[in-house]
């Protein structure tokens, strides 16, 4: 059975909480053989080592204490069947994952695949023509509650779209510790509220042709950091239907959990509503004290067969599970075949994963709304609007 190499580029919360954990799992399941992790710094590197002994990380930088270009080191020295995996700030994203794919090696890369739609259609084009494989993780598409909506919207039982609201709101930790030094590049539209607009389309396979944004500045700025601390998003998608989506993170330190979040949406024909934080199933312990529990996204329980062990469980997993396996797929399929023949194979396999996945053609959806939104919030709500190739532009 064939085993992928991994290179991980990022060593912050999202790598050490959920990505190494999946693929440590992987591994043992036989399908991961190397694990690489590029960051920026040495010392990241030395800790996640030290944190996870099983996975037997090799990591980069390994000379310098810090190289922001260490990653490149990493994919040049990565050995077929590779796959990148991309947990770096968002803007970041764009550069590495067109790196890879010049390098020919499959692209798992963290949600939003990019900030603009130039960049989305550079990272489509490119990897059409590579035929390489490039999945944005948009976890919540496996959330089952929200797969459901799909599910009943795709079989005709919800009528037609006509609005929706979705809210998705963080504790302050995640710009004041977790990344400070990115957030100033960032906003809670682009962080967060690019899942609840992939969620929309994904649901319903509509596109955005007008956004309009405002976001406020109070919190953080007195705290000396210069970003938005909430935002509020109008998105008018292509039959009309409007979404008004809501984002912050700035929730308090005590807030029973990390998001608070749900997704509603009315349609001609049924009405679809959840608190995507709340699964009636929390917890009080003199540890943490009352928290608001979600089973459903990420969490360890007891392996079956091995209780001493964690097993990681959620949609959080299956995400990056279902890339893991593709890309598995399309090298088994095109292990015995000529250069020529595999790259038309790897092609149409690609080109049927387009139909279902969030591959460029459709993760440069949420990338288009956040790119407008942005546009739209610096100039204090003024409309935006996306033409056929979804380019945002102002009236
Ligand atoms: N799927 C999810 O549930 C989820 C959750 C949180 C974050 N994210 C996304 O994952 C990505 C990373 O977020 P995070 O929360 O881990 O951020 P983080 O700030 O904790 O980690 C980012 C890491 O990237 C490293 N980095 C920065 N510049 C680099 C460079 N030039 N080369 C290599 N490494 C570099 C930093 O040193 C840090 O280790 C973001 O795109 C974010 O939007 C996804």
């Amino acid at each position: 059975m064939i085993k992928l190499n991994a290179v991980v580029i990022g060593g912050g919360m999202i790598t050490k909480q959920l990505l190494l954990p999946v693929l440590l799992q992987e591994k043992k399941n036989g399908k991961i053989s190397q694990i690489i992790v590029a960051s920026r710094k040495k010392i990241t590197i030395q800790r996640l080592i030290e944190e996870f002994p099983e996975a037997e990380i090799k990591g980069y930088p390994q000379i310098k204490d810090e190289n922001p270009y260490a990653w490149k080191i990493a994919l040049e020295k990565l050995q077929n069947p590779g796959i990148v995996i991309i947990a770096t700030p968002d803007d970041l994203h764009a550069e590495m994952t067109l790196f890879a794919i010049e390098k020919g090696f499959d692209v798992i890369v963290q949600k939003p695949l990019c900030l603009t739609v130039k960049d989305a259609g550079k990272i489509l084009e490119s990897s059409r023509k590579k035929g390489v494989y490039v999945f944005t993780d948009f976890h919540k598409r496996h959330d089952l509650s929200l797969r459901a909506v799909q599910y009943k919207y795709k079989k005709g039982e919800m009528g037609e779209a006509l609005c929706c609201h979705a809210w998705h709101e963080q504790r302050r930790e995640i710009p004041l510790k977790y990344f400070r030094n990115w957030c100033e590049r960032s906003s809670p539209l682009e962080y967060l509220g690019t899942h609840y607009i992939d969620m929309f389309y994904f649901v319903t396979g509509l596109k955005p042709v007008k956004i309009i944004a405002k976001g406020q500045k109070k919190l953080l700025v007195s705290l000396g950091i210069n970003a938005f601390d909430s935002s509020q998003v109008f998105i008018t998608w292509s039959n009309g239907a409007v979404e008004y989506l809501q984002t912050s993170w700035i929730l308090p330190e005590k807030n029973p959990c990390l998001s608070n979040q749900g997704f509603q949406i009315t349609c001609t024909e049924g009405e679809f509503r959840a608190d995507n934080a709340d699964r009636n199933s929390n917890f009080s312990t003199t540890k943490d004290g009352y928290e608001i529990f979600n089973p459903y996204f990420f969490k360890p329980y007891l392996d079956w067969n091995k209780p001493d062990t964690d097993q990681y469980l959620g949609y959080g997993a299956d995400s990056v599970i279902q890339a893991i396996n593709d890309c598995l797929r399309i090298n088994e399929e095109t292990n015995n075949l000529d250069k020529n023949q595999a790259f038309e194979k790897r092609v149409q396999m690609i080109s049927e994963f387009e139909k279902t996945r969030p591959l460029p053609n459709q993760a440069i959806i949420s990338t288009a709304v956040i790119e407008a939104g942005k546009m739209s919030m610096i100039k204090d709500g003024a409309p935006v609007f996306l033409d056929e190739n979804l380019i945002p532009h102002y009236e």
